[in-house]
């Protein structure tokens, strides 16, 4: 029986009409981008300054500072003695901090050092020990340094100390990774703090709060200490090495950790583009 030719047209119209209403495309569209757009400012919530472009590279050269080449002369420890991050890098220095790039710098040393602990052939008498830095190598006051200009402000002791007081400072994970590779192993942590001693009760606490237990000393400076940090570090070092320890490796994130006879068989130089200490 032939289909009465209206209603032939009539049919078709109404199967476009509901390909049409029930095709995904237009309403998933705009559900993707609302999804995006919500997407974007949760991020900006949680991370205020966000990579622009790997750690900023549009930004690395404003202000007439190119802000990635002087934090590559501050690791290679050409820039020295600075006192504090030039104002144009401040965007630079907070991407590179609060973005992944300052996690991926850590984790390319700590797989170094962790590579360089699967080699060593351990004594197993008890005296090898891995110097550890605290500040910006076990934990992290970037809190801190977030709300004070990533370092681009002069060093305020009041202010910084009040933090520290509080005890709440992250771990670097990248470095606790370390720490328990060599825990495991037999090698006997020490931390070499330029901290004072008055602070050892908080520092206890928030290493451990931070997952950090099983450290063979904490070394804090003593009140009258006068000389640099490179005196200091690499005095106590060599009292280690007098009372027969082997320091198979030191870390840190400034130079003044590694500097200095005895440094220990291997060093490791972990980043901090935010301040300098001599
Ligand atoms: C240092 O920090 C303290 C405490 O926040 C503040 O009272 C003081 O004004 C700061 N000093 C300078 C020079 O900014
Ligand atoms: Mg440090």
């Amino acid at each position: 029986m032939a289909m009465p030719r209206t209603l032939h047209l009539l049919l078709l119209l109404v199967a476009m009409a509901l390909v049409v209403s029930c095709s995904p495309m237009p309403t998933s569209v705009l559900a993707t981008k609302r999804r995006q757009a919500m997407d974007e400012a949760a991020a900006a919530r949680i991370h205020a300054l966000r990579p622009l472009r790997g750690s900023g590279r549009e930004l690395a050269s404003r202000g007439g500072v190119a802000c990635d080449s002087w934090a590559l002369g501050v690791e290679a420890h050409n820039v020295r003695d600075w006192k504090t991050v030039p104002a144009s890098c401040e965007g630079y220095v907070g991407h590179y901090m609060l973005g992944s790039h300052y996690r991926r710098d850590s984790q390319v040393v700590v797989d170094e050092a962790v590579a360089y602990a699967e080699t060593l052939k351990l004594a197993g008498n008890g005296k090898e020990v891995w110097v550890f830095d605290i500040d910006e190598t076990t934990l992290s006051n970037l809190p801190y340094y977030a709300n004070h200009g990533f370092g681009t402000k002069p060093f305020n002791a009041t202010s910084f100390n009040a933090y520290v007081l509080e005890g709440s400072a992250p771990a670097l994970p990248e470095t606790r990774r370390l720490y328990s590779k060599l825990v495991s192993i037999g090698v006997k942590p020490v931390f070499l703090t330029g901290r004072t001693e008055d602070q050892r009760a908080v520092t206890v606490a928030n290493l451990r709060r931070q997952g950090f237990s099983g450290w063979m000393n904490l070394l804090l400076k003593q009140p009258g200490f006068k000389g640099s940090a490179v005196a200091y570090k690499s005095g106590e070092r060599q009292k280690l090495q007098d009372a027969g320890y082997a320091i198979v490796g030191n870390i840190g994130d400034q130079w003044s950790d590694i500097l200095g006879a005895p440094e220990g068989a291997r060093t490791f130089k972990l980043p901090d583009p935010m301040y300098y200490i001599g």
